[in-house]
């Protein structure tokens, strides 16, 4: 066996691997996901709307919509959207409100409501995905993330589908891609606020599979709160992935979201820019974020 079929320890079976690696691939050939999906009414999507995005979360995990005008700034709008997508279980976090909506905006200057979360701030955010830091029973398995009101300039999100960077790391590095699987690989010590544990400690892998197949990634380029495991292996996987996430990969998406428009994935890579916000506090950038704990499609 050469190193252009051998998966990982995760995809025991090679002809299986093959398979869902051709179907992938088939999949980034025909169209792109570039351009949003225009959806009339949230809250009873059309059959070929629907169509249209399930398709491209198919392919390629991830869909871009724009809601019309008049829903731009409502939650219930998306929440409604989400769930018409198969979206229901949500997962909150101490930032989000009861009904597990994240409205994220820059806080820093808010003397009554601060925030100690980055993505809380105007500052970049490297290459993520959601909830990395999660349990089995918690994991964010999708996650919608729609722009109420852009920035006055910069904030825009990259966005780059983990199953993709899995098969380029098993066509270009395949001997470093069990380092990746391993359970322990990944630790995020607990988090305390206040002396008060917000979290317990965690371990896990930075790839693994659910149980239906589906190929689910834990990632973070923070370099304070996780330790990598010590290993010349795990060095060099987490080396080889920030190298690529890097690079202009054709399969990359960088994407300005407008007042209104969104992106619903299956917890893919994504990063932020940095961004200046105008000055009357009630026109600064705001984003809705509510996770899930279904996949889409
Ligand atoms: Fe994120």
């Amino acid at each position: 066996m050469d190193s252009s079929t051998n998966a990982s320890s995760i995809f025991p079976d090679t002809g299986d691997f093959l398979s869902w690696k051709k179907r992938k691939l088939d999949g980034y050939r025909s169209g792109h996901a570039g351009f949003p999906v225009n959806i009339a009414d949230p809250y009873r999507i059309r059959e070929e709307e629907y169509i249209h995005m399930a398709d491209q979360v198919r392919k390629r995990n991830v869909v871009l919509y724009r809601l019309d005008p008049e829903y731009s700034e409502s939650p219930q709008a998306v929440m409604a959207l989400c769930r018409q997508l198969g979206l229901v279980s949500t997962i909150g976090n101490p930032e989000s409100g009861q009904d597990h909506v994240s409205c994220i905006y820059d806080r820093t200057a808010d003397c009554d409501n601060p925030s100690r979360y980055i993505p809380y701030t105007s500052k970049p955010l490297n290459w993520h995905t959601d909830g990395y830091y999660y349990p089995e029973n918690h994991k964010v398995r999708s996650f919608v993330m729609h722009c109420a009101r852009q920035a006055k300039s910069g904030g825009g999100n990259s966005l780059v589908d983990h199953e993709m960077l899995f098969i380029c790391m098993q066509e270009h590095a395949p001997d470093l891609l069990d380092s990746l699987c391993l359970p322990d690989v990944m630790t995020i010590p607990e988090n305390v606020d206040q002396n008060q544990v917000v979290r317990e400690a965690f371990h896990g892998p930075v790839y693994s599979r659910d149980d239906n197949g589906s190929l689910y990634m834990r990632f973070t380029q923070r370099k304070r709160h996780v330790i990598w495991k010590q290993s010349p292996g795990v060095t060099k996987a987490i080396a080889f992935l920030n190298a690529m996430l890097s690079r202009p990969l054709p399969w990359k998406i960088t994407v300005r979201l407008s007042s209104g428009e969104g992106v619903l994935c299956n917890n893919i890579l994504h990063c932020r820019q940095g961004y200046l916000d105008s000055c009357p506090k009630t026109s600064r950038r705001l984003l809705y974020r509510i996770r899930f704990n279904e996949r889409l499609g």
